[in-house]
């Protein structure tokens, strides 16, 4: 069985005092030492947004930015995050404005479920961190770990275009004030 499964699988064990930056904030949180960092998030913070799909590495739905990285969070020990900065779906929106992304996705249809959409965010954040004018085959690239059972990956596509192009419409705003 794997650890930290889900809340009835897990057993008592050693707990363990992590001390990390979620979403912008210090916090310091007591869990079990063999629970992974989807369950510390999930049933320690609250923070049900990033979501388990198979619990193995294999779907994408628990991805969550580390140290400005997109990680498997069902495939890393929450001790492992100690002292990282970790970023979730709830820490995209900023001054109750949802990001350009999460507006985009609902724009363009990406997602009708929605179970795989707070990992698939997360990767396209990654993305627009690193690329601020993707193809349609880094995107793809980008999503490749991320399974999408019932919408499909065209409307991911047109999400991640359309808040590329605003960011950089943004961003180019931002140079010309400063100048
Ligand atoms: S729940 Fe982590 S990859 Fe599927
Ligand atoms: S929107 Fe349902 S699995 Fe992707």
């Amino acid at each position: 069985m794997l650890p930290g499964k889900n809340s009835e699988e897990r057993k008592p064990v050693d707990e363990v005092e992590i001390k990390l930056n979620i979403n912008g904030n210090v916090t310091q949180v007591k869990t079990e030492a063999s629970t992974t960092l989807l369950y510390m998030l999930r049933d320690d913070l609250g923070l049900t947004g990033t979501k388990d799909g198979c619990s193995s590495g294999d779907c994408g739905a628990c991805v969550v930015m580390v140290d400005n990285k997109p990680v498997n969070s069902c495939m890393m020990l929450a001790p492992q995050a100690e002292g990282t900065t970790v970023i979730t779906v709830e820490g995209l929106e900023k001054d109750d404005e949802l990001h350009p992304l999460q507006r985009a996705f609902g724009e363009t249809w990406a997602f009708q479920c929605g179970f795989c959409t707070p990992g698939m965010l997360i990767s396209c954040y990654a993305l627009l961190e690193t690329n601020d004018d993707p193809s349609r085959e880094e995107i793809l690239t980008a999503i490749a770990g991320n399974f999408c059972r019932c919408t499909g990956y065209q409307g991911v596509v047109n999400a991640v275009q359309r808040a590329a192009a605003e960011l950089r419409t943004k961003n180019e705003d931002t140079e010309k004030t400063d100048v």
